[in-house]
Parts: structure tokens; sequence; C-alpha cells
């Protein structure tokens, strides 16, 4: 599916010469440009600087973070705007730093995503200087001249890069930031199955030695798999996620570590255990193809005498999904907004 917002901003994509950033996130997965060898991208998600590496593109995976960019050292910025305010605001505002006086942010996005509010703060921002077009009535871009410091107060970005103390429950403190999924609260599904791990773990034949979170986010899952003595392994494609669940298994003493990866697709240990609270969409592909690549991630990597604890909404098929995939599959416990499901024998 083309997304209309990145179809107004391939122009300017294309047209780019001096030192230019295409600024990246999930919505751009799949989404396809020539390249441009003057531009670098900068994305926060894996599978897309993966992507877009290989089709030939120079990436820098990072959690948006601009620190490496001098102040007024940038020709053009082009950014299909993100799904989070707080990391929209981010961008403009290191936008107005490091572009050169006379460089330019071109910026887009849909009507429902808040654009035009977006570019009436960025006009503001940058002293009025903004040509704007639209390609049909709700998919508006605005290219920006940057008068080369900010004619107002900067945006609320919710002090973007800053690790911050969210939340906090009888074991743990649990830091995280914008950007991060779910960043601000433990999300009630993963709360659910932690408070029903042991009807989990009682099927074990043996205490595990080592655990996979597979979308670990802040590492709410992992860190609470920690009484069970295990190393744990947690994963994601997110730079914000990891970088938080880093710090909080240093802050915390967990034993484990935080790897990179696209639905473990780089790792190739397998684990007695397996906990997966899946993501319900990515961009716009479509909630089951994301259900499925984490259930067939979690075959992939289960011991044949191992279980995976998958949580999701009552709504999403997941036992008619991993029928294909496991021999045993249980739904061990529904309190009508989730259920839990183990899965287990992997074909
Ligand atoms: C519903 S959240 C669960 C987060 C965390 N486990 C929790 O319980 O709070 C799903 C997580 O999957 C991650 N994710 C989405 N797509 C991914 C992919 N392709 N590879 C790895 N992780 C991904 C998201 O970044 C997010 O952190």
């Amino acid at each position: 599916m083309t997304d209309t917002a990145f179809t107004l901003l391939k122009p300017q994509l294309d047209n780019a010469t001096g030192t230019s950033l295409w600024i990246a996130d999930e919505n751009l997965l799949n989404q396809t440009s020539r390249v441009n060898p003057a531009v670098t991208v900068i994305s926060n998600r894996f599978d897309l600087c993966q992507q877009l590496e290989n089709a030939g593109w120079t990436s820098q995976f990072s959690d948006f973070d601009f620190t490496a960019y001098a102040d007024h050292s940038v020709d053009n910025i082009i950014y299909r705007v993100s799904k989070e305010k707080p990391v929209v605001h981010h961008v403009i505002n290191q936008a107005i730093r490091i572009l050169k006086p006379g460089g330019t942010l071109s910026i887009a996005g849909l009507k429902n995503e808040g654009i035009k509010t977006y570019l009436d703060k960025a006009k503001k921002l940058f002293a009025g200087q903004m040509e704007q077009s639209k390609l049909d009535k709700n998919t508006w871009m605005g290219i920006l001249q940057s008068p080369g410091a900010a004619d107002s107060e900067l945006l609320d970005d919710q002090d973007y890069p800053q690790l911050r103390e969210v939340a906090s429950d009888e074991h743990f403190n649990y830091s995280s930031k914008p950007g991060v999924y779910g960043w601000n609260k433990i999300d009630k599904g993963s709360a659910f199955l932690i408070s029903e791990l042991a009807q989990f773990t009682e099927r074990l034949t043996a205490p595990p030695e080592t655990a996979l979170d597979l979308g670990c986010g802040y590492g709410y899952l992992a860190m609470n798999c920690a009484p069970l003595g295990c190393k744990i392994t947690a994963t994601d494609n997110n730079a914000g996620a990891l970088l938080a669940c880093e710090a909080n298994f240093r802050a915390q003493g967990i034993n484990g570590e935080v790897v990179v990866a696209d639905c473990a697709e780089e790792i190739e240990q397998r684990y007695p255990l397996i906990l997966c609270n899946p993501p319900f969409h990515q961009g716009f592909s479509v909630e089951g193809d994301m259900t499925d690549r984490f259930l067939n991630a979690a075959r992939r990597h289960l011991q044949s005498d191992g279980i995976a604890c998958f949580v999701v909404n009552l709504h999403i098929p997941l036992e008619r999904k991993a029928k294909k995939l496991f021999s045993t599959i249980e739904v061990i416990a529904d309190n009508g907004s989730f259920k839990l499901i183990l899965l287990a024998q992997p074909h």
C-alpha cells in the first residue's frame, strides 16, 4: 500500500543535494524510492534500516539521535511525520538546530495525524518561511526554510531523549521514554501475563535456565522473569526500547542481555521459556502479519520441551493462527479484555 504522504515527499528525496537526512520510522516500511546517495536515512526501526540498506541506502539506526550533527551543518531534512507527538516535536526542534540558514525541512503527513497543526507550529518556529502543498484533501506537505535560529519557543518534546522512571510495582522501578511502545505505563496485558506466570511455568519439567522476551519494549516481561533465576534475552527492533531495556537491566541488576533484531531473526539460540506481548500493527501493515511473524519467531526459538506464553486482546485469533506451528495450544486465562495462551510442542 502506498502512503500518500510519502508520495508527496518523494520529489524532495529524489532531488536532495548537499548533506541531507531522511528521518524515517515504521510508517515507511515497504515504501520505496530510488536511492539518492546524498541522503542518509536516520531511523529508530532496525527492520527499516535493514530494508533500506539492502536497497542501497546509507542508514543510521538510532533513537532519532542527532547529537553527531553540529549546529547548522545540514542542508535538507525530509520527514514523514511519526505517530507520536513528542517524536514529531523532537525532530522539528532538532531540525532548526542542525539546518544551515536557508536549509529546508520538508515535512508531510495526513490530516488525521495532525499534520496541519504540526505545519502551523513549525511555521511559527521557522519564522513563517513555509511553502505549503497538498496531494488530496487529507495529505499535506510543508517545505520550511530555516531562518538560522528558532523564532519562537521550541516545541514541547517531553524531553524526548531522556529516560525517566515511569512506573513501579512491588518488584521494580521501570524507566522509559517517549518513542517506546506504551512508554509511560505498565501494559495491562503484560501485567496480566506476569500475574499468571506460575500457571505457565508449572508446566515446565525443570526450572528454565534461559528465557526470551520477544518484543521487549522497556523490558517489563523480561524483568519479571528474573525471580525465576534464568538468564534473560530481551529483543526488540525499536532503538528507544533497547536503550530503556538496557538501562532497566543495569539499574535493577537483571541477569540478561538486550539484543537488537527484527522479530528475533538475528538470534540463533532456542529457549525453554518465551514471553511475548506481540504488537498489533506496524506502520501500515495489518495486525495479522505481525501476529504471524511473532508466532513464527516463537516456534523457531522454542526448545522442543519448552513453552511460549503469549498475551493478546480477546479478538485476536491467535489459537487459530498457532495451529499450524504448535501441537499444544491452550488458553490459560482470560480476563474479559486479554487472553493468555500457552504454546508448546513446536512443529
Ligand atoms: C505490545 S508491545 C510489548 C512491549 C513489552 N513487551 C511490554 O510488555 O510492555 C510490542 C513490542 O514489539 C516491538 N516490535 C514491533 N515490531 C517488531 C519487530 N519487527 N521486531 C522486534 N520487535 C518488534 C515493539 O517495538 C514493542 O516494543
